[in-house]
């Protein structure tokens, strides 16, 4: 009940926002509304071509008459953390700073690097790099201004992943090659927010539906109602329209709905997810059972496909989004060590990202889909992360490559 109620609350808190920006013209604000506005002159460093010299706003005066910007403090510049009483602000610490007060209570400080695990990481990149201890593959991680890790992160000519702030690796990827804009992955981080909150996975009719790059499937329908939602951040498109019954659904009462079978809205995971959940559901309410044995759901991600691993009684593998198999599936039974590490960790992840990209050079995958830790590229040879980012053994030693002639050399671990 507690679930339904949240799923209902996220889409009228989408409804609710929305028409408010919609409404947002403001009839105190026309073409003249302008004309003698006194405005303070920009400030120089904002208009210098240096990286991040300055953020420009809108004024904040009630048309938004000027041009406002606002410059970024570098480190040990000092700064105020401010009270309104102040008026206009005019700078801030710049990015992966903050302003750092002495004692509570004072308002004036120095511009210091954020302590975060983000931070700190972009820290060490960047100390590496000065001492030419940079990996050739090694990106540099990305924070938003709070210091948190970005909402996803690239592996040149591999592939771009959603994030959480923390840094662990969520649903939603899309080809490096081709991605064209940033990636929000908006509603894969939706998601992990509503499971924080109840504290358990949600079925697929549960929570709002994301496209295969974590932005929101432009169709939704919860509870067999519909409606056609902003792919960045989940408004309803057509706040004003009645929402359309699922069986009803075509691409003549949908604007953003692109199949051709009217009513057809789950895919083919979700689908058979939903068939056995209406079983497990039945019998439960038949027989008062709490808990029902013997069905084994299909693994779906968050846009409705196969998610990458499967399992049934037998064997694990790795699918496609479609659900057909991708590598030799892994007797459960087996009895070797090297076997049962492979059952144990897989992850697929290679064997996925090698769908996506666009490129010839593929990385090399294990039995189970995964990254082998050692990956060559133009005969220099490098170890990976689980997600076949380049991961160097210690910070404090030029990180390790050799030649492919050499490659039993390298120890990754
Ligand atoms: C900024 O760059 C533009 C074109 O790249 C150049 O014409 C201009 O002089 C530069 N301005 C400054 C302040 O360096
Ligand atoms: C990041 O946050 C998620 C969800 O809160 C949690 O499950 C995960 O363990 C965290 N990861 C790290 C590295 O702290
Ligand atoms: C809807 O789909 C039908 C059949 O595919 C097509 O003939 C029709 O033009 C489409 N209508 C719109 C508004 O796209
Ligand atoms: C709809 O049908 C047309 C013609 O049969 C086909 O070309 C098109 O790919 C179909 N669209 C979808 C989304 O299945
Ligand atoms: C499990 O899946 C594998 C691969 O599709 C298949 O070969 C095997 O027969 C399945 N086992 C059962 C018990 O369904």
């Amino acid at each position: 009940m507690f679930a339904k109620c949240f799923v209902s609350f996220l889409v009228f808190f989408a409804i609710v926002s929305s028409v408010f920006t919609i409404g947002d013209e403001d009839i105190r604000c026309t073409a003249k509304s302008c004309k003698d506005a006194v405005c303070d002159e920009v400030p120089d460093k904002c208009k210098s071509n240096e990286t991040n010299a300055g953020v420009y706003l809108l004024s904040p005066d009630i048309c938004n008459c000027c041009k406002y910007c606002l410059v970024n403090l570098v480190e040990g510049e000092p700064c105020s953390v401010g009270d309104p009483s102040n008026g206009k602000h005019k700078s801030i610490c710049g990015p992966g700073l903050m302003c750092n007060v002495e004692k509570d209570g004072e308002t004036d400080g120095t511009c210091q690097k954020m302590n975060s695990p983000c931070a700190s990481a972009q820290q060490i990149y960047d100390n590496k790099r000065e001492l030419g201890y940079l990996g050739s593959m090694e990106a540099r991680p990305s924070c938003d201004d709070d210091g948190f890790y970005s909402a996803y992160r690239c592996i040149p000519g591999q592939n771009c992943f959603c994030q959480l702030p923390n840094g662990t690796r969520i649903f939603g990827d899309a080809n490096y090659n081709t991605i064209t804009d940033y990636m929000t992955c908006g509603c894969s981080t939706a998601y992990h927010a509503a499971i924080e909150i109840l504290g358990r996975e949600l079925h697929p009719h549960e929570h709002f539906r994301c496209a295969a790059d974590g932005s929101f499937d432009r169709l939704q329908c919860i509870h067999e109602k519909c409606l056609c939602v902003d792919s960045l951040d989940g408004a309803p498109t057509f706040p004003n329209n009645p929402l359309v019954d699922i069986k009803l659904i075509t691409n003549e009462t949908l604007k953003c709905y692109s199949s051709n079978n009217t009513g057809e809205y789950y895919k083919k995971c979700e689908k058979e997810y939903m068939e056995i959940h209406k079983e497990v559901e039945n019998k439960k309410s038949k027989h008062s059972y709490s808990l029902v044995l013997g069905y084994s759901y299909p693994n779906c991600d968050m846009d409705g496909t196969f998610a990458a691993v499967q399992e049934n009684k037998t064997h694990k593998y790795c699918v496609d989004k479609e659900g057909s198999i991708l590598t030799e599936p892994l007797e459960k039974t087996a009895s070797t060590a090297a076997m049962k590490s492979l059952l144990a960790n897989m992850n697929c992840k290679c064997a996925r990202a090698k769908l996506i990209m666009s490129t010839t050079e593929k990385p090399l995958c294990l039995k189970n889909g995964n990254y082998d830790s050692i990956q060559c590229r133009r005969g220099i040879c490098r170890c990976v992360d689980e997600n076949g980012n380049q991961k160097c053994s210690t910070d404090d030693k030029k990180c390790e490559e050799v030649d492919e002639s050499q490659k039993s050399k390298l120890k990754c671990t």
